[in-house]
């Protein structure tokens, strides 16, 4: 890239709740411990047309913006410091949040190395830019210690086991759910139950459901009732990626009365019902960016390259959305109305 030619196309929110606008925006320097990458591949997430539409938005925005939270593409230029990745390694990453460098819905973005992973050779910059943001989201709920999440196991130790136990994802299809379920397979559950519609059983049971309760059959209010049917004992361990109060509540009256709810949300429902003492519910915010997570997620990048190389995480899968950034708009839509089952969206910021 020469000097003349260092501006992209960005996708940009000049306010809040005006339509995305395609422009041309600078290309940013990396700093010390940086790259720059060039974005091949950006993943879709609910949390961009919730911030697009809604005024006041629920993060902190500065505008003009750009979204975008994960993606995938080539080290284009390294900055100071860097010595692991050089110019043209596939990497994947983890957008900062309100800082526009860093984000995916351009043509390209700064990274700091220490949320970068190499992709592993087998996978595609498509199916590298499903992972970041969601599988970020169900890992900070189950893995790292209270008070970040249910403690599973914090320092990714392969001998830690729970083969007696059970845990529920709540939107097993989801994005989220099924990186949840990966996880809970990663921590040996002996019993993975989904909740979703029996369309993706087949497909959730190859990630490592172990059952799955028919949403379409079973609506949330007999949810636990189909859950005891199937472990008749205590479910110390659920995870909900659906966010509704319906679900925040249909999963808790499922838990035992020692058990850990994980809901993906930054605030779930308060419980201070009579028993609440000995459930506890947590919220995630899937960033390594905030203080409190940024020791976990120092750990977690480490070791992601590696469980996606060693097929222990597979990626979400696909669907690719055409016509570059602008593809940003008609992927929002459908994720805004519900009419995506089962894939990850992806854009493909080079074609626009
Ligand atoms: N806190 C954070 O940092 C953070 C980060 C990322 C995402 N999130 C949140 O996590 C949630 C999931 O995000 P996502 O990207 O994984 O969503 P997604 O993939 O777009 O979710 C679509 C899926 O939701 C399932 N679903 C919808 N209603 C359901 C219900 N009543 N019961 C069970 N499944 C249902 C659908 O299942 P079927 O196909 O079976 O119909 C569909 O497969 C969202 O609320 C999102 O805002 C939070």
């Amino acid at each position: 890239m020469s000097s003349v030619d260092r501006v992209q196309k960005a996708l940009v929110v000049d306010a809040p709740k005006t339509p995305f606008v395609l422009k041309t925006v600078p290309i940013p320097k990396p700093g010390p411990g940086e790259v720059l990458v060039k974005i091949i591949a950006s993943g879709l997430n609910p949390i961009d047309w919730i911030l697009q539409t809604r005024d006041p938005p629920v993060m902190n925005t500065t505008y003009p913006a750009i979204f975008g939270f994960e993606g995938a593409g080539d080290v284009e230029e390294v900055g100071e410091n860097v010595e692991n990745f050089s110019k043209g390694d596939r990497v994947f990453f983890r957008s900062k949040s309100n800082h526009n460098e860093y984000s995916g819905f351009q043509q390209y973005a700064l990274a700091p190395t220490e949320f970068l992973g190499k992709i592993p050779n087998d996978l595609s910059h498509a199916q590298a830019a499903s992972v970041s943001l969601t599988f970020t989201t169900a890992v900070y709920g189950l893995l790292p210690a209270d008070p970040i999440g249910a403690g599973l196991n914090p320092t990714f130790d392969d001998k830690v086991k729970f083969p007696g136990e059970a845990a529920l994802v709540v939107g097993g299809s989801s994005s989220v759910g099924q990186y949840a379920i990966q996880i809970l397979r990663y921590a040996g559950f002996g019993t993975i139950i989904a909740y979703a519609s029996s369309k993706h059983a087949g497909f959730l049971k190859s990630l490592g459901a172990t059952h799955v309760i028919d949403r379409t059959e079973v609506p949330f209010a007999d949810l636990p009732g189909a859950l005891h049917k199937i472990y008749p004992h205590p479910v110390k361990t659920i995870y909900s990626a659906i966010t509704s109060v319906e679900a925040q509540d249909a999963a808790y009256a499922s838990l035992s009365s020692d058990g850990k709810l994980i809901v993906a949300t930054i605030q779930p429902v308060p419980r201070d019902g009579p028993d609440a003492a000995g459930r506890k519910v947590y919220g995630v915010i899937g960033t390594p960016y905030t203080p409190v997570n940024r020791s976990f997620g120092l750990l977690l990048w480490k070791h992601l390259p590696k469980l996606l190389q060693q097929g222990v995480i597979q990626p979400n899968r696909i669907e690719e959305i055409p016509n570059g950034l602008l593809g940003v708009v008609d992927g929002l839509k459908k994720l805004e109305h519900g009419e995506v089952s089962g894939v990850k969206l992806v854009v493909f910021p080079q074609q626009s």
